[in-house]
C-alpha cells in the first residue's frame, strides 16, 4: 500500500512486514526518513502522516549539511559523499558572460518535487513485458514521484514499485530532457538506499573462473567498499546482491537483515557507504567507470531496477524472499513450461570439439535411457570449429562433423522423446571467420589500434544496430530450421578495447542488444528456452533472468567445490534456475575423485543435468544414473518450487545440509553433503523447519525405501536421526512425504 499524506507530504510505502518513508521537505527536495520493520500490529491506518522531521536536516549547521539523506543524492548541492546521479548541462536559459564561460558545462542538478501518481503499470528499462499469472493477482503498485531541476528543464521520476507479500521494493530511475540542448549524464544509480546506522556487517559473493559464488562477510569500515563489474557482463568476480545486517546479530534464521540486488548484467556497480556519522548508504547501478550516456532534446532514459527488501528471518529469510520474487516476478515462462525443468544432457565434458553426428547419436540414445529429457549439443557444431581457434561467427553447420547437417541429430533426438538445445555464443567472433572476413568493422576496437584477443576470440559491437540484427536473423534461423528447443547462450571472454559505433554508451548498448535479442526470439519462438552461461558463472543476475529459465554457475563441476560454489549462488537466486551436471570422477578441471552418489546429491539440489560421457559408462553404471534420474523426478518439484533452509553451512562445519519445504510442509527434500571431515568434531543435530509439526512423514531414500517414520514435531526438534558416516564425501538425498497415519506413537 502506498500512502500519502498531504499536510506533512509524507509518502508511505507499506509492504506486509515493512515500511519504507520519505518526506518532501521545505525545499521540496525528497528525504529519506526510514526503512525497516514494522511493529507488530501496525497497519495501514498507522502510517507516518502527522509529524515533519525532513526539515531537521536544514537546522543542521555547516558541514552537517552533506548528511542530509535525499533520496535521489544530485550531484551539485551535496558533492562530499557519493552521489546517486550526476549530469552536466552545456548552458542554461541566460548565457555565460565571459568571465564565466569557464564555468560551464553546469555540474549542478537539483531535483525538486513537481507531482507524483501511485500506477499499476510502470515497468523498470529492460524489463521483458511479461504476462504470467501470480499467486497475488492484485496488480501491483508503483510510486512514480517526479522531480525537476528548476534551472534547466530535465525531469527524473523516481520509481518504487510494491511487491507487498516478498517485502521487495524495485527502485529505478527515469530520467528526461525536456530541454533544447543534450544533457550528459556523468554517472547514474538506480537507486541510493539509507540503511538505518549501524548496519555495517556486509555479506556479498565474490570468486573467479572455476571458483565462482564464494561468500564474503566483512564489517564496513568508514568510507567506501565498492564491488563491480567492469566488463560488458555480470562477471565471475562479484556478483550484484548484498545482504547487511548489525555485526553478529543475524545469522542464517534469525535477524534483521536488509538485501538488494540489482536487474542488469553490464557494468554494475554496488557502493557500500559508511559516513562519518555512522550512516550506512549502498547506491547501485551503472558502473561510473568510463560511462556514457548522453540525453538529446527529448529524450528519455528508464534504468534497469535495483530490487531490495528488509526482513526479519536472517540471510535465510533474505535468501527465500528474492528466490520467491524471482520466481514468480521474473522469471519467463516458456509455452514449453510444464511448471518444471527438464533434466538435461550437455555435450561438453563428453566431447569437447571433437563432436560428430556418430558420437552425438550414441550420446543421445543413453540419454534417453536414463530418462534426460532436453539433449543439448555443446561447443563445434559449427563452422571450422574444431577448436576455439575458429569459426565463431559462422553459425552454419560443420560438413566434416556432420555431413548430413543437424537434421537427422534433431530427428533422432525427438524420436527419443527429448527436446533439442544448441550451444551458441552469439556476441563473439573468431578473427580466423568467414563473417569476420567479411566484417572487420563490426568488432571492439579503437581504429588504428591493437585488438586483443582472448581465447582467441573479439567481441561484436552491439553498438551498430546492423550487427544486433544479423545476430537476431541468426539465431532465428536456427530455431527455425532446427526446432531447437533450448539455446545455451555462452560468452567467453572479458572486454579490452572498448571502441563502438556508439562511443561511450557501448556498455548500455551491448547488454540492451543481447536483452533485445532474447526477448524478440522468445516472442517469435514462444516454446524457446534459454540458459545463461559466460564462461560457467560470468553472467547471472536478476536482469538476464528475466529472459533465461536457467544459468550455468561453473565450469567447475567437482561435486566438492560446487558445494561452495552452489551455496553462494543459493543466497541470492532460486534452485529452479541452478543447472547442475553429474559430470565423471575423478573431475576434468580438479583431478579429484568423488563418488557417484555425491555428485547426484548435489546436483540434484536444483536442475539437474548430466555431463558425463555416457559412451564411456558400463550397464551396472548407467542403471545407477536412471535410478536416480527416476528418484529425481520424483521430488525435483520440491526443490524447484519449495522454500529453501540452509540448516548447516559450509562456512561453519565443512557440511552443507539443506532442506526444501513444500507450502504447509507436505512434502519436503533433505539433502547433507559433507566437504571436510573434522576429526573429532561431532556435527550437531540440525532441527528441519517449515514442516506440519502434527503430520507424520514417510522419509524415503534413493532406492524408495522407508527409511524412517517420524512425526513433524521430532523432525522439527531433533531432526534427521544421526547420520552414520560422516566422512568427506558422504552425502544423502531423503524424500520426505506425510503420510496418513492415525494415532502415530
Ligand atoms: C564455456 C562453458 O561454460 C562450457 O560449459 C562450454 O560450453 C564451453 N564454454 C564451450 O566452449
Amino acid at each position: 500500500m502506498i500512502h500519502y499524506a498531504s499536510e506533512t507530504k509524507t509518502f508511505n510505502l507499506w509492504l506486509d512486514t515493512s515500511f519504507y518513508v520519505f518526506q518532501i521537505d521545505g525545499e521540496g527536495r525528497p528525504v529519506h526518513l526510514g526503512w525497516g520493520l514494522l511493529p507488530e500490529g501496525a497497519g495501514a491506518a498507522d502510517s507516518l502522516r502527522g509529524s515533519v522531521y525532513a526539515d531537521s536536516y536544514d537546522t543542521l549547521l555547516s558541514f552537517y549539511t552533506q548528511y542530509r539523506p535525499d533520496e535521489v543524492l544530485a550531484f551539485g548541492e551535496i558533492i562530499t559523499y557519493q552521489e546517486t546521479l550526476k549530469v552536466h548541462f552545456p548552458s542554461l536559459s541566460q548565457q555565460p558572460d565571459a568571465s564565466e564561460a569557464l564555468h560551464f558545462p553546469v555540474r549542478d542538478l537539483r531535483l525538486r518535487y513537481v507531482d507524483h501518481e501511485i500506477v499499476t503499470d510502470a515497468q523498470p528499462g529492460l524489463t521483458p513485458l511479461r504476462e504470467q499469472p501470480t499467486q497475488n493477482a492484485a496488480p501491483r503498485e508503483t510510486l512514480r514521484l517526479l522531480l525537476r531541476d528548476p534551472a534547466y528543464p530535465f525531469y527524473v521520476t523516481l520509481c518504487y514499485r510494491l511487491t507487498p507479500e516478498h517485502d521487495v521494493i524495485e527502485r529505478w530511475l527515469e530520467l528526461e530532457n525536456r530541454g533544447d540542448d543534450a544533457v550528459t549524464v556523468e554517472s547514474c544509480n538506480f537507486a541510493s538506499l539509507h540503511l538505518p546506522n549501524g548496519h555495517q556487517e556486509l555479506t556479498t559473493a565474490s570468486g573467479a573462473w572455476a571458483r565462482e559464488f564464494q561468500i564474503q562477510r566483512e564489517r564496513l569500515k568508514p568510507g567506501l567498499r565498492l564491488v563491480e563489474s567492469r566488463a560488458l557482463q555480470t562477471g565471475h568476480a562479484s556478483n550484484p546482491f548484498f545482504f547487511m545486517n548489525r555485526p553478529e546479530q543475524a545469522w542464517e534464521d534469525s535477524g534483521v537483515v536488509y538485501f538488494g540486488q540489482l536487474a542488469y548484467s553490464g557494468s554494475w556497480r554496488l557502493a557500500f557507504e559508511q559516513l562519518p556519522t555512522g550512516q550506512v548508504r549502498v547506491h547501485g547501478g551503472y558502473n561510473p567507470f568510463d560511462f556514457g550516456l548522453s540525453l538529446a532534446p527529448g529524450e528519455r532514459h528508464v534504468t534497469p531496477s535495483f530490487n531490495c527488501g528488509v526482513c526479519r528471518e536472517g540471510w535465510g529469510g533474505a535468501s527465500r524472499r528474492l528466490h520467491a520474487f524471482l520466481q514468480e516476478r521474473v522469471l519467463p515462462r516458456s509455452a514449453n513450461w510444464s511448471g518444471l525443468r527438464p533434466v538435461l544432457y550437455n555435450s561438453w565434458e563428453s566431447t569437447q570439439f571433437d563432436i560428430n553426428f556418430e558420437n552425438q547419436v550414441a550420446l543421445a540414445r543413453r540419454a534417453a535411457a536414463i530418462g534426460v529429457e532436453l539433449f543439448c549439443v555443446d561447443d563445434g557444431w559449427f563452422g571450422s570449429r574444431s577448436s576455439d581457434t575458429s569459426g565463431l561467427g559462422d553459425w552454419f553447420v560443420r560438413e566434416e562433423a556432420f555431413p548430413e547437417g543437424l537434421e537427422p541429430l534433431v530427428a533422432e533426438v525427438e524420436r527419443l522423446g527429448m527436446r533439442f538445445g544448441l550451444w551458441v555464443e552469439p556476441e563473439m567472433v573468431n578473427p580466423d571467420s568467414a563473417l569476420y572476413r567479411a566484417h572487420p568493422d563490426w568488432v571492439l576496437h579503437f581504429p588504428g589500434r591493437p585488438r586483443t584477443e582472448a581465447r582467441n576470440q573479439l567481441i561484436l559491437d552491439f553498438g551498430r544496430p546492423e550487427v544486433v540484427e544479423h545476430i537476431f536473423k541468426v539465431l532465428d534461423d536456427l530455431v527455425n530450421r532446427y526446432r531447437v528447443a533450448f539455446f545455451k547462450w555462452d560468452m567467453n571472454r572479458y572486454t579490452s578495447e572498448p571502441g563502438s559505433a556508439a562511443g561511450r554508451e557501448i556498455w548500455l548498448r551491448h547488454v540492451a542488444g543481447v536483452y533485445s535479442i532474447m526477448d524478440r526470439l522468445r516472442r517469435k519462438h514462444p516454446g524457446l528456452e534459454i540458459q545463461s552461461c559466460s564462461g560457467g558463472g560470468g553472467r547471472i543476475d536478476a536482469g538476464i533472468m528475466g529472459r533465461t529459465d536457467q544459468v550455468w554457475l561453473s565450469d567447475n563441476t567437482d561435486a566438492f567445490d560446487r558445494l561452495a560454489i552452489q551455496e553462494g549462488f543459493s543466497m541470492a537466486y532460486p534452485a529452479r534456475t541452478m543447472e547442475a551436471w553429474v559430470t565423471d570422477s575423478p573431475n576434468e578441471i580438479t583431478q579429484r575423485p568423488s563418488p557417484l552418489a555425491l555428485r547426484f546429491d548435489v546436483a540434484m539440489r536444483g536442475a539437474l543435468g548430466i555431463g558425463s560421457n555416457l559412451n564411456r559408462l558400463d550397464e551396472a553404471e548407467l542403471a545407477a544414473y536412471a535410478e536416480y534420474i527416476r528418484f529425481y523426478k520424483r521430488f525435483r518439484h520440491v526443490v524447484q518450487h519449495g522454500k529453501l533452509y540452509r540448516l548447516q553451512r559450509l562456512e561453519e562445519y565443512g557440511t552443507s545440509m539443506i532442506l526444501y519445504v513444500m507450502p504447509e510442509g507436505r512434502e519436503a527434500v533433505y539433502s547433507l553433503a559433507i566437504r571436510d571431515f573434522l576429526t573429532g568434531k561431532h556435527l550437531p543435530q540440525a532441527a528441519l523447519r517449515g514442516l506440519n509439526p502434527t503430520a507424520v512423514y514417510s522419509v524415503r531414500d534413493w532406492h524408495g525405501d522407508e527409511v524412517y517414520r517420524l512425526n513433524g514435531t521430532e523432525l522439527m526438534t531433533l531432526g534427521i536421526p544421526r547420520e552414520p558416516n560422516l566422512v568427506a564425501g558422504y552425502s544423502r538425498t531423503l524424500y520426505l512425504v506425510q503420510i496418513e497415519e492415525q494415532n502415530y506413537v
